[in-house]
């Protein structure tokens, strides 16, 4: 690490502190601290997170680090800071809750802060820095790293919030990207650890969507994918909310589905299966992707729901299946 990332560490470090102890213990952080309550986050969580309160003002921010003798440089490029027009500061995130992002060494790189007041963007984020590489990071993934390995799975969220509820649910391997697709690079991370990955993504159209790319993306590293059992339109957040975290734990992550039972459902999307030549295509494009999983026992179980609900013999899907086999090697 160059000097001035050391110094950029050093600066999240004392900010992280700084607007935890803002929410935790003055009347400057109540409304961030009620925020939080009323989420039903509990001072546990609260203090495992270092979650935080930004103050609703122009330069408290630049002023505290300034007086610890960061230089403007340094503050600036920590993108805690933001550089006017006029060469004067102000700081990035005011009047928002904060959640530190954390990297594998438990360092804060990067602030995700929301809005509790309703304002535009909901969550505003660190600009991306060398330190702060979304794409890179898993959110949570420092605390996580000891129970992903230990329960050979990790839990893939979509946002900050549900891994913070999950954790206080007892769900522990819990990480989650930042508004970015899972990349190639994150896959690749999370496969060192683990042989399976549970997506809990939020049960609407664009978690749908981000769960089939990120599970594709799983498959080509390596992993075995599941897909947890939510309900329609909730977030695992706020199904822990409503049901609280055995529930959630209970029918939502041990009741994952496998990423066949997900595929043959996210599928039918693309196909009128009330028509002859659809229903065709339907049972080609899953064969195509069963001879991909690599368990035969899990192919069989499959090859077996598709015989008995469309009415075709084992032996013509089985033909079938082991064309596609030899084409992919
Ligand atoms: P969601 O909108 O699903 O967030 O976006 P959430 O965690 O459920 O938010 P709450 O419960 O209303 O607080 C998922 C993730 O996308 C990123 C954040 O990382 C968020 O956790 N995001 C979302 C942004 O970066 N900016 C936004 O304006 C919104
Ligand atoms: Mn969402
Ligand atoms: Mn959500
Ligand atoms: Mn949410
Ligand atoms: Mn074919």
């Amino acid at each position: 690490v160059s000097e001035e990332n050391q110094n950029v560490l050093s600066a999240y470090e004392w900010v992280t502190k700084l607007y935890h102890h803002l929410l935790r213990f003055t009347k400057d952080g109540k409304e961030g601290y009620q925020y939080f309550k009323d989420r039903g986050i509990s001072d546990e969580t609260i203090g495992a997170f270092q979650l935080g309160f930004a103050p609703n003002a122009k330069n408290f921010t630049s002023e505290f680090l300034e007086k610890k003798g960061f230089h403007q440089q340094v503050l600036v490029k920590s993108g805690l800071i933001s550089l006017n027009q006029d060469n004067s500061v102000s700081d990035r995130f005011r009047g928002r809750v904060t959640i530190p992002i954390r990297n594998h060494l438990g360092k804060t790189v990067g602030f995700g802060a929301r809005t509790i007041t309703g304002q535009e963007p909901k969550y505003l984020n660190s600009s991306e820095s060398e330190l702060f590489q979304k794409g890179k990071l898993l959110y949570n993934f420092d605390l996580a790293k000891k129970h992903i390995r230990r329960q050979n799975e990790a839990v893939l969220f979509e946002g900050y919030m549900d891994v913070i509820s999950a954790y206080q649910a007892g769900v522990k391997n819990a990480v989650a990207t930042m508004g970015t697709s899972l990349t190639d690079f994150q896959a690749k991370l999370l496969r060192r650890y683990v042989d399976s990955v549970v997506l809990c993504y939020d049960a609407d159209n664009a978690g749908t969507e981000a769960t089939y790319k990120a599970a594709l993306l799983l498959l080509r590293a390596g992993c075995i994918v599941k897909v947890a059992n939510l309900r329609e339109n909730t977030d695992p957040d706020s199904f822990i909310h409503e049901y609280g975290g055995e529930i959630f734990q209970e029918e939502v992550i041990r009741s994952s589905k496998t990423f066949m039972s997900f595929y043959m459902q996210y599928i039918k999307k693309d196909y009128n299966l009330r028509n002859e030549g659809d229903r065709i295509q339907y049972i080609e494009d899953v064969l195509k992707q069963l001879a991909m999983i690599d368990s035969s026992v899990e192919r069989e179980y499959y090859m077996k729901e598709l015989s008995n609900e469309y009415n075709i013999s084992m032996d013509t899907l089985t033909e079938e299946l082991n064309g596609h086999r030899r084409k992919s090697g």
